[in-house]
């Protein structure tokens, strides 16, 4: 065990068998080893600077069906709401003004924005901000689409691939299909956005083949930015009664995904958070180097339920930005509120 993870160390890579044998047999000392290499490298190539992201939820309405998602367009208990061009310049106002330089807009797929809604959006945030990165996270989209976003001045695009299983993927949702999910990610890249992909860790009948493949995956498609989280039910979905992905879990994967791909953006997500008071430390300890911050105004982030239990739903922007500081700082990392753009993408332009 120790000489792959020293062999994943030096090479960042391992072959399918290795890494299913990583994951079927690690113990507890391995897996403390695994992270302390995976923080030895986000030190080598990021140091202690943990980049920070303004996270605006401005539509909770979807037209998808992701059976693990609390927002999904069946669920009838969901009080959906949309916020305006002014409330979400409003948010990028509030968030500029805490120090935030990357705004993350994200929502459910909602056809309610049109494209030239989404690229006003975009222009007008610019235009005022010229310094700040705006990063998109609002689903499936055509190539025309991602297109226009891009020459607005998005920056980047986050699109979980969810599971690179094409089984568990027909599994899990209803009307979303393996392949588009797939080529949009790749069409995301090739018009050159700063890209992000990634998974939920324990999605109900994951296994950790599909696990090995969903990181083999990322080595392939090598994202500037990875989301990686354990999965939380849902009381009004078919897995409310499943068991969530566990912290220990999560931190392994994110330290696995750190060695894979040392130059990755890597957050220690809201998810992560919620299963463990600790769960973004320990994340941070594991090898993730980004938070994002809810920005979003307090009236409306209950509304934005993916999952149960999600925390910071109470708490203003500002309380937001100090509390997550703290724990940054008190872990023995640093806070960075520039624009944090993927070191390998930013020598590549
Ligand atoms: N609609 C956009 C999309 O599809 O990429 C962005 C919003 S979507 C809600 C953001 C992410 O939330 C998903 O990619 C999924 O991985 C995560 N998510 C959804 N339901 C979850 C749950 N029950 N537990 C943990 N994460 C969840
Ligand atoms: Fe669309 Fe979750 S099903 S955001």
């Amino acid at each position: 065990m120790i000489n792959l993870i020293d062999k994943l160390h030096k090479t960042n890579n391992l072959d399918y068998d290795e890494l299913v044998f990583i994951l079927d047999h690690i113990e507890e000392s391995g897996k403390d080893y695994l992270i302390e290499k995976a923080h030895e490298t986000r030190m080598k190539i990021y140091g202690d600077k943990v980049y920070m992201r303004g996270l605006i939820e401005f539509t909770n309405h979807c037209k998808r069906g992701c059976k693990y998602c609390g927002i999904n367009a069946s669920n009838k208990n969901v009080e959906r709401y949309r916020l305006t061009l002014e409330n979400i310049l409003q948010c990028c106002d509030v968030g500029y003004n805490l120090g935030y330089r990357t705004f993350v807009l994200q929502g459910g797929e909602d056809d309610y924005y049109l494209d030239n809604m989404i690229v006003g959006v975009i222009t007008e945030i610019k235009d005022k901000y010229p310094d700040v990165a705006v990063t998109l996270s609002i689903g499936e989209k055509s190539y025309e689409s991602y297109e226009k976003y891009y020459k607005a001045g998005a920056d980047r695009y986050l699109l979980r691939h969810e599971t690179a299983s094409r089984k568990l993927f027909e599994r899990i949702h209803t009307n979303s299909n393996y392949d588009n999910r797939m080529e949009c990610l790749w069409n995301l890249k090739k018009i050159g956005y700063q890209v992000g992909a990634g998974f939920m860790v324990g999605i109900p009948t994951q296994a950790k083949e599909d696990l090995a493949k969903d990181i083999l995956f990322l080595k392939e498609l090598e994202p500037e930015m990875v989301g990686i989280g354990p999965f939380i039910p849902h009381r009004d979905t078919i897995y409310k009664y499943e068991e969530g992905g566990t912290l220990r879990d999560t931190i392994t994967i994110i330290a696995l995904t750190r060695l894979f791909l040392p130059y990755s953006l890597l957050p220690a997500t809201t998810a992560l958070g919620t299963i463990h008071p600790l769960g973004r430390e320990q994340g941070i300890k594991a090898g993730a180097n980004v938070v994002m911050p809810n920005l979003s105004p307090t009236k409306v982030r209950e509304k934005y339920s993916l999952y149960d239990g999600k925390i910071c739903t109470g708490d203003e922007a500002a309380e937001c930005r100090s509390c997550i500081e703290n724990r940054i700082v008190s872990s023995g990392f640093s806070i960075d509120m520039s624009r944090g753009d993927n070191i390998k993408w930013r020598t590549r332009i």
